[in-house]
């Protein structure tokens, strides 16, 4: 009998490491996190910084050209995003096969993996202006299918790309307005959710990133790699956690019910999770959630909305950090903990969350898979397993079993 472990396997060494939580798999310039002390810098500079100061079309430039652009070359860029913001109308055509009532994360994998078949250009991954191109294509018009994603859902009219409006303003006309009415674009909102959008636009090797890398190592199309990472974001244990943490805090209601919830996220027969808490990589808080507790404060007291569940939030948090078993887990408030308190006051549905995520993410993703095409170390990603099935048997007939 032969033994298909020294076949297959084990010919040099290799780590057995379920869920990648000590393995590399690339060198990267882009993000750096230090999860013991909660930090994140994107190309060297501290997100809390980019979040107060910067706004989202300047930190998409910084991650894909590696620094902070001039206001020659911001204008440069921003022109460019924004002559691309108009999709097919073929693509239109494309929502209504979809039922109404579909997820729009579901709407959004479909329809951004169909893009690789508008851009057959776009095939050319080793040319670097093309693989720009799709860069601009993907970041321009990921906010026009997003916005097109939830009218669909609520059965309004598409909203086209307005240009003389910021890359958020847009996206905000897109999925606000309605053709009867007047739309102003309320500042505050434009800005908190800019603020949202750069606190969600990359994190290093996370699974979804780790998915549109692994997609592209193998020369696929890039816009099916990013429809790619959209999937893999929507799980609720990495982006689809946002929905799920606003459902909770709902579902909890009063901050009278919250030791009910502790007591099942610590009971071990109960699947239940705190959603919104824990990260593999940061054992400290998420800066994230520090930026996005302080805002949603703001916003909600600037849009004068006295939402009951900002205080179960708070409430929430206040015992989670002094709860022996949350201390010593290190589960502290995530990115997603308080993201949904904001966007519900914006006027978001929950399912819209996780699209969100999704577009601001599509500048990191586009980022990570260029830097990855153009490394000359960049293999096909191919992980090992450790087989633990049958060695070698013979087969039986059927008549024999
Ligand atoms: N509530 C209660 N207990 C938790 C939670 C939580 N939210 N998160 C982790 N734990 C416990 C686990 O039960 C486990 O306990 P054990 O050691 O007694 O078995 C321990 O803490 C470690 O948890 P793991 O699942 O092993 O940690 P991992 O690093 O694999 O998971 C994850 C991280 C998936 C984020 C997890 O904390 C979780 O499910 N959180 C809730 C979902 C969430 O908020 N996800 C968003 C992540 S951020 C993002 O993707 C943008």
């Amino acid at each position: 009998v032969i033994d298909i472990r020294k076949l297959y396997g084990n010919t040099g060494a290799f780590t057995y490491d379920p869920g990648f939580t000590s393995t590399a798999s690339c060198e990267s310039k882009i993000t750096f996190i230090d999860g013991d002390q909660g930090v994140l810098l994107h190309r060297g500079y501290p997100i809390d910084q980019l979040a107060e100061q910067s706004n989202f079309m300047e930190l998409s430039y910084l991650l894909l050209n590696g620094e902070l652009p001039s206001k020659a070359e911001l204008e440069k860029f921003s022109g460019t995003i924004t002559r691309h913001t108009m999709v097919h109308e073929q693509l239109a055509q494309f929502y209504r096969g979809f039922r109404r009532d579909a997820h729009p994360m579901a709407v959004m994998c479909g329809v951004v993996g169909a893009l690789s078949a508008f851009y057959h250009d776009s095939t050319d991954i080793a040319d670097p202006h093309q693989r720009l191109v799709a860069s601009h294509r993907l970041i321009a018009k990921i906010p026009t299918i997003a916005a097109m994603a939830y009218k669909y859902s609520v059965g309004q009219p598409f909203v086209y790309p307005k240009n003389n409006l910021s890359y958020t303003g847009n996206f905000l006309n897109m999925t606000f307005s309605v053709p009867a009415e007047e739309y102003e674009i309320d500042p505050v909102v434009e800005a908190a959710m800019d603020k949202i959008f750069i606190l969600h636009a990359d994190h290093e090797q996370n699974a979804s990133t780790s998915t549109v890398r692994l997609a592209g190592s193998s020369g696929a199309n890039p816009f099916a790699c990013i429809a790619a990472g959209i999937a893999c974001l929507w799980g609720p244990a990495h982006g689809g956690a946002n929905e799920a943490a606003l459902n909770m805090l709902r579902e909890i209601g009063h901050i009278d019910r919250i030791p009910e919830y502790i007591a099942r996220a610590k009971n071990k027969d109960d699947p239940f999770r705190l959603m919104g808490f824990g990260h593999r990589v940061y054992k400290n808080y998420d800066p994230r959630a520090k930026v996005l507790g302080k805002a949603a404060t703001e916003v909600l007291a600037k849009l004068g909305k006295n939402d009951p569940i900002l205080d179960v939030a708070r409430k929430l948090e206040e015992i989670a950090l002094t709860d022996p078993y949350f201390v010593e887990k290190k589960l502290y408030p995530n990115v997603d903990f308080y993201s949904g308190v904001i966007l519900s006051a914006i006027g978001f549905p929950t399912t819209m969350f996780t699209v969100l995520f999704a577009l601001a993410r599509t500048v990191g993703w586009v980022a990570q898979w260029n830097e990855m095409i153009a490394d000359p170390e960049q293999k096909i990603g191919r992980p090992r397993q450790l087989y633990t099935g049958h060695t070698q048997r013979d087969y039986v007939p059927l008549t024999q079993r």
